[in-house]
């Protein structure tokens, strides 16, 4: 035998022990990971938003929108880099717009306001069904939109270098469409965290 029964209930407990503290470790990773970076949609506005079906479909819009990215990692002084990053406009998982931020660099505790406001038109597949529940959602006058802030986030260590860390923050929301007959929404926008 490698091992009585008292020592095999204490080795029992050791790995159970083991198992719950790597599991806190995890959950605690994945919080810390999450909380580098804040992003929030301070305010948006919707003027313009709809489709004319003829000859092709095409989705016209008038759209601002102010997102702040802020870098609140603790542990990193030297600040953070970010690489590639892009803000993409979805309406229905198809895309509408973007904007390419390229590189930046942002200081510990620092915030980088984009603005962006942008009136165009784009070719869009959308099916019957699709275009059915974009005119109920004309009627109601709100528009679920979504704004993802995409890109690299660099991290330095002194075996591997650079290590850029694909990033990823999906902004959902709910926009009610500013007419020249309700204007009552503009100025009352609640910010929308991304996660
Ligand atoms: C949309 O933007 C264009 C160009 O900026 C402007 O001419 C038009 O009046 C706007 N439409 C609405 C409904 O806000
Ligand atoms: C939205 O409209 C309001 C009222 O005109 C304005 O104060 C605000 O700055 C606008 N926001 C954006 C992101 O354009
Ligand atoms: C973005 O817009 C806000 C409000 O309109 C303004 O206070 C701020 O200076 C602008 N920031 C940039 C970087 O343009
Ligand atoms: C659609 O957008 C393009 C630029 O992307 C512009 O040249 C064209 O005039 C717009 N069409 C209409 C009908 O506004
Ligand atoms: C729309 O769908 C047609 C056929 O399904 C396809 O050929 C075309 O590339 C699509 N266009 C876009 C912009 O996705
Ligand atoms: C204007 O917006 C307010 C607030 O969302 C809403 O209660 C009201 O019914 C809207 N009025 C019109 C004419 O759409």
């Amino acid at each position: 035998m490698l091992c009585d029964k008292d020592c095999c209930r204490r080795f029992g407990i050791f790995v159970i022990i083991l198992v719950i503290v790597l599991f806190v470790c995890f959950i605690i990773a994945i919080f810390v990971s999450h909380v580098q970076q804040k992003i929030v949609i301070v305010n948006a506005n919707l003027s313009r938003f709809e489709i004319t079906t003829s000859p092709t479909t095409s989705l016209f819009f008038n759209l601002s929108f102010t997102m702040s990215i802020h870098n609140s990692l603790w542990y990193d002084v030297h600040g953070a880099k970010y690489q590639d990053m892009e803000i993409a406009c979805y309406y229905n998982t198809m895309e509408f717009d973007s904007i390419d931020l390229g590189n930046f660099g942002l200081d510990l505790m620092k915030t980088r306001i984009v603005n962006h406001s942008r009136s165009g038109n784009v070719t869009m597949n959308l099916t019957s069904n699709e275009v059915d529940a974009f005119k109920r959602s004309s009627e109601t006058g709100y528009f679920d939109i979504e704004i993802w802030l995409q890109g690299n986030r660099i991290f330095y260590n002194d075996y591997d270098g650079e290590q850029p860390t694909y990033l990823s923050y999906p902004c959902k929301l709910r926009l009610q469409l500013i007419t020249s007959q309700n204007s009552t929404t503009q100025g009352n926008f609640t910010p929308v965290k991304c996660y």
